[in-house]
């Protein structure tokens, strides 16, 4: 189908992340404070409410769904939400319907994200070690992602790993990261952390990593092959040729691709945010509620749309922290 969503700079909109919930069973040091406050419970849209957006923006041409939080298996019933959504897979007008999670409650929900049509899923991990897990995530436990991780790859979906990278943190964990997911046969993506939220005392500066020191390092041990791969993210892939497996790089810091971008974004309470890393946004929940037509809603992400802007301002190359935003990642999802 061709796609409705074109924005100002002729990008079309295929995909979309929907963030179903704020609260997270984890508090990872990058991404929330220990404290955080989440929203009440009556200003997020309703599983119905949720249908409903996603299913428009299907008929606007997005060809690629994928569900984020906070921590979106946290969200109550949510399974109710994958299993209608699976009609979408069915008739043929998505392509996919994925889910970006912490791992933390697969072991229960592996199964049932299969039979709603989920073959892929993206888990946050950043060590293996259990004592630096328990430190990075504050309040998770790493046996736990384990074993969701063991129910995954079980239930047939397939995995990948998405991995901060984070400076004098897991810049030691390069190596037995890359072996861990060889053997499991999981494709591994790391990303540039960047400056979203306040996060109490950490330093963005510090925890800087860039992906090309990444790719550099992982040259002295392997033979790296650019690859033309493009699930519709923003990660580049190469293929390690002793291995044959595959490693994604998302540098929004190092090399900005904001000229490819395909996605947009809506949180729990119904905000559409166009571009992760700027302020602007509209509201989607008034005209979703204003009427049980969707033209009003239609128009209103058509509207949206059309105020997407270039791209993000994040920027450390003058050794200070530009563009950051206000917003915590678990606000966007990520
Ligand atoms: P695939 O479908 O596997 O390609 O996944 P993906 O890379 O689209 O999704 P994933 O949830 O794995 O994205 C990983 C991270 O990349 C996100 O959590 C963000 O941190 C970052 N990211 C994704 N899209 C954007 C974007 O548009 N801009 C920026 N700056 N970062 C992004
Ligand atoms: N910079 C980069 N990635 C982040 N994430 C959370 N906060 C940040 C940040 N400030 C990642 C998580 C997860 C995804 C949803 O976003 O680790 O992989
Ligand atoms: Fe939760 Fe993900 Fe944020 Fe960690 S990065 S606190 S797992 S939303």
């Amino acid at each position: 189908m061709e796609s409705q969503l074109v924005d100002p700079f002729q990008r079309a909109i295929r995909y979309l992340r929907v963030s179903v919930t704020d609260r997270c069973d984890f508090r990872c040091v990058y991404c929330m404070s220990e404290k955080m406050t989440f929203l009440p419970k009556k200003e997020l849209l309703t599983l119905e409410e949720l249908d409903r957006l996603c299913s428009a923006f299907v008929r606007l041409g997005v060809e690629k769904l994928r569900i984020t939080g906070g921590e979106p298996l946290v969200r109550r019933d949510i399974m109710t939400f994958f299993r209608s959504m699976s009609r979408h897979i069915e008739s043929g007008a998505l392509r996919e319907i994925t889910i970006t999670t912490n791992g933390s409650q697969l072991e229960r929900f592996a199964d049932d994200l299969y039979a709603a049509g989920v073959r892929r899923i993206n888990v946050s991990l950043d060590t293996l070690d259990g004592e630096k897990f328990a430190r990075v995530t504050r309040w998770g436990r790493l046996p736990q992602v384990m074993r969701g991780l063991d129910a995954a790859q079980k239930a047939g979906l397939k995995v990948k790993l998405n991995a901060v990278a984070l400076k004098d943190f897991n810049d030691d964990e390069l190596l037995t990261l890359t072996h861990f997911c060889a053997e499991r046969g999981m494709d591994l993506t790391w990303i540039e952390v960047m400056p979203m939220g306040d996060i109490g005392n950490e330093d963005r500066l510090g925890q800087y990593w860039s992906l090309n020191d990444v790719r550099s390092q992982l040259a002295r041990h392997y033979t790296l092959t650019d690859l033309p791969d493009d699930t519709g993210g923003p990660a580049r892939y190469v293929r390690l040729e002793e291995t044959g497996q595959r490693i994604g790089f998302i540098t929004p810091l190092s090399h900005n691709f904001c000229e490819s971008c395909n996605r947009v974004r809506v949180t729990c309470t119904g905000e559409i945010y166009t571009c992760l890393g700027q302020e602007g946004h509209s509201d989607l929940r008034a005209p979703l509620r204003s009427s049980e037509a969707d033209a009003t809603l239609e128009d209103a992400i058509r509207a949206a749309i059309a105020l997407k802007p270039k791209g993000h301002d994040f920027d450390y190359s003058r050794q200070t922290v530009d563009g950051r935003v206000s917003r915590h990642m678990s606000h966007t999802g990520g």
